[in-house]
């Protein structure tokens, strides 16, 4: 059985967007088989496609990330998900008061799984300039990978 992952972050048009392709292209490349999906703590954004400097840093890197839509995280996400990342502290906060007390999904903060990283966050580009993109992206890529180590070890 595929394991099924969802990344979250505040708006669902940024960060979580690009993990979730991040981790899309990691998996295929690695031939893993898993569920993906990405969803934010706030509610701004249901139905929105990415931030348009999201779908540009995806597609420089062959993504095409037009099709995704925001939605917001739900408590039975936690019942659907076997693992639910959390791109920064504040989210990891915010889905600790989500969770259901019946909540299977492993919870964690993303970049705790890439060395020297551990207890940070994915910086929210949002707010920034077109760069802050880039970089968001190789965070994500870097986490994904981790990800993808981790899941074939467990298969
Ligand atoms: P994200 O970025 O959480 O990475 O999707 C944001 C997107 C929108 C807002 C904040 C952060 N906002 O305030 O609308």
């Amino acid at each position: 059985m595929s394991a099924s992952v969802l990344f979250v972050c505040l708006g669902n048009i940024c960060r979580s967007p690009l993990a979730e392709a991040a981790l899309r292209a990691e998996a295929e490349r690695a031939g893993l088989s898993v569920t993906v999906d990405s969803a934010g703590t706030g509610d701004w954004h249901v139905g929105s496609p990415p931030d348009r400097r999201a779908q540009a840093v995806a597609l420089r890197h062959g993504i095409d990330i037009s099709c995704y839509r925001g939605r917001q995280v739900t408590a039975g996400d936690f019942r659907r998900f076997d693992h639910v990342f959390a791109l920064d502290s504040e989210n990891l906060r915010n889905l600790r008061r989500i969770r259901p007390s019946d909540g299977t999904a492993e919870l964690r903060l993303l970049m705790d799984l890439v060395p020297g990283r551990e207890g940070s966050g994915v910086t929210d580009p949002y707010f920034g300039d077109d760069a802050g993109f880039d970089v968001t992206w190789d965070d994500v890529t870097r986490a994904a990978q981790a990800i993808v180590e981790r899941l074939l070890e467990q298969e």
